[in-house]
């Protein structure tokens, strides 16, 4: 699979959030965290962002969705062009139906699962999903340490995805470096998200670096 590099600009410099844009287009996607203070003790954006990110990048936008009552307002990350639309299963009432509606608005509709949040609740879902979000922290913050447990995770989702005979990406968000990156593709994750590794120095030089260990390991 495809190993993709999305960086999260949570933590950019937002005041020059065009120029921290250009700064990665080498990645493969931009991963924008929507969070509302409710289902994470946190604020960020909203749609009117996402329509301004959309508009002001060539990358493929991967909005995670960080809120409750993602069936009202996930479609609406959809029909804002994001092109990957992730959402929560702990927060989501009709997962099914909100990813109908995201893809039948042109978005491919993906899941997302906290860290104590097993993979078997899947099991009978997977399909109606382009990407699997696995959180490797809490959500709400970057800046945060990986958690381990989530690597038996990876694996055991990898083995569903492949005795399914899907092509579902494996994105795995949150502490993500150069130091465990070899693991998190090993373990088998193709789409890896890192905010705090790419922005706090060159980007361009960070996302080549994560690219050239990643690729390394498939
Ligand atoms: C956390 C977010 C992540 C995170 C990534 O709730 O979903 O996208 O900010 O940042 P780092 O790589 O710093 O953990
Ligand atoms: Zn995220």
């Amino acid at each position: 699979m495809k190993i993709k590099i999305y960086p999260s600009v949570l933590n950019c410099d937002q005041m020059h959030f065009a120029d921290q844009l250009n700064a990665i287009d080498s990645a493969d996607g931009v991963h924008l965290d929507i969070m509302d203070n409710h289902f994470v003790p946190n604020l960020t954006w909203g749609l009117p962002t996402a329509q301004a990110v959309v508009k002001s990048t060539t990358l493929p936008v991967d909005a995670h969705l960080m809120i409750d009552n993602p069936d009202r307002w996930a479609p609406e990350y959809a029909k804002a062009g994001c092109s990957i639309v992730s959402f929560h299963f702990e927060a989501a009432k009709a997962p099914l139906r909100t990813a109908e509606a995201i893809r039948e608005l042109g978005a491919k509709p993906g899941i997302a699962l906290n860290p104590a949040t097993p993979v078997s609740v899947l099991a009978d879902i997977l399909p109606r999903f382009d990407q699997v979000l696995l959180m490797s922290v809490e959500p709400g913050f970057g800046g945060q340490g990986f958690i381990p447990e989530v690597y038996p995770k990876i694996k055991r989702l990898r083995k569903m995805i492949e005795e399914a005979r899907l092509s579902t990406d494996i994105e795995v968000d949150g502490g993500i470096s150069d130091k465990n990156i070899a693991k998190v593709v090993e373990a088998g994750a193709n789409v890896i998200v890192a905010g705090s590794f790419v922005f706090k120095r060159e980007p361009a030089r960070a996302i080549a670096k994560l690219r050239e260990i990643a690729v390394g390991v498939r």
